[in-house]
């Protein structure tokens, strides 16, 4: 386990894929590092700047962990445009990641939409390495188009100890899933009491979960969102990410909705 001192360390790229039109997935090689699912690290290129960007590996895999990269901006572009054998600087993780203790036992529900598949996926890693952690997991999974699901080639696996429903915002012939936002999938599952339901997506999502499941379904206390918020140093010094009185790099990125419930800037 590595002693934290907010020095990034170097990390090479062991492998690199295109997951989709934008968004690069890379296997990295990083030694004496742990973390939980939902964590985050600040990933670096020398010149350049760093960026938060979550975990998607699970965390039994040791000396590697897998970050995926959408080119946003001038620090992911660079990222983006890496080979193997590059360096990355990684500092981290930082963040509370999941509490897997509140999932223990219990149905699960995740629910994601574009790249928030990211820091979900270490999760379901982590369950398809643990299965007996959760009574059942689902998970329902929203993407522009089919070009643009993140991590499709997995899915058939997960299907083996998960219910995966996706769909797409526009598809050509080919497609024979459903179509529409994934408000549309809500309907494909049945709820059951004392569920937990993670979201990671855009925050007009949020808003569809919070309408459709908060304190219906889905106690306020079992409803759990990513927030992403624009960080700068990740370790709560630069005040960049805060949501009222909580930062979203310390206290988060995990939120309960009772946390957050009465938070303007948050939601
Ligand atoms: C906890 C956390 C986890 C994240 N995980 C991932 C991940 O796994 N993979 C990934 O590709 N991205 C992730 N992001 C978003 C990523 O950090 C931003 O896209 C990145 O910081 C943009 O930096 P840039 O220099 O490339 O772009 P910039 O040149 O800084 O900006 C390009 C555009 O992106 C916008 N932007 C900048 N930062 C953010 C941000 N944090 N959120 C939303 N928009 C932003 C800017 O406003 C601008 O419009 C995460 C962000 C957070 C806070
Ligand atoms: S990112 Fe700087 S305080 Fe949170």
């Amino acid at each position: 386990m590595r002693t934290h001192n907010y020095i990034p360390i170097e990390a090479k790229i062991i492998e690199r894929t295109s997951l989709s039109p934008d968004v690069v997935g890379f296997k990295l090689k990083i030694n004496n590092f742990s973390f939980h699912p939902g964590q985050f690290v600040m990933a670096s290129v020398v010149g350049f700047g760093e960026v938060p960007v979550g975990i998607t590996s699970s965390p039994a895999e040791k000396g590697t962990i897998e970050i995926a990269v959408r080119a946003a901006g001038m620090v992911t572009k660079k990222i983006c445009g890496l080979e193997v054998g590059d360096p990355v600087g990684v500092n981290g993780p930082f963040g509370n990641g999941f509490d897997l203790s509140k999932i223990k036992g219990r149905d699960v529900i995740l629910i994601s939409g574009g790249i928030g598949m990211m820091p979900l996926r270490s999760l379901v890693k982590h369950i398809e390495k643990n299965k007996k952690l959760v009574r059942s997991l689902t998970i329902l999974n929203g993407g522009r188009s089919p070009e643009h699901l993140l991590y499709k080639d997995e899915y058939k696996k997960w299907e083996k100890f998960a219910q995966v429903e996706n769909t797409v915002d526009t598809c050509n012939k080919d497609w024979e899933g459903c179509i529409g936002m994934v408000t549309k999938l809500y309907d494909r599952i049945k709820v059951k009491p004392g569920s937990v339901m993670i979201v990671c997506g855009p925050p007009v999502m949020y808003k569809s979960v919070i309408t459709r499941f908060a304190g219906k379904s889905i106690a306020d206390k079992d409803l759990y969102f990513m927030l992403e918020r624009n960080m700068k140093c990740g370790i709560g010094k630069c005040q960049h990410c805060t949501c009222g009185k909580l930062y979203t790099c310390l206290d988060g990125p995990v939120f309960s909705y009772d946390q957050i419930k009465y938070n303007k800037e948050a939601l």
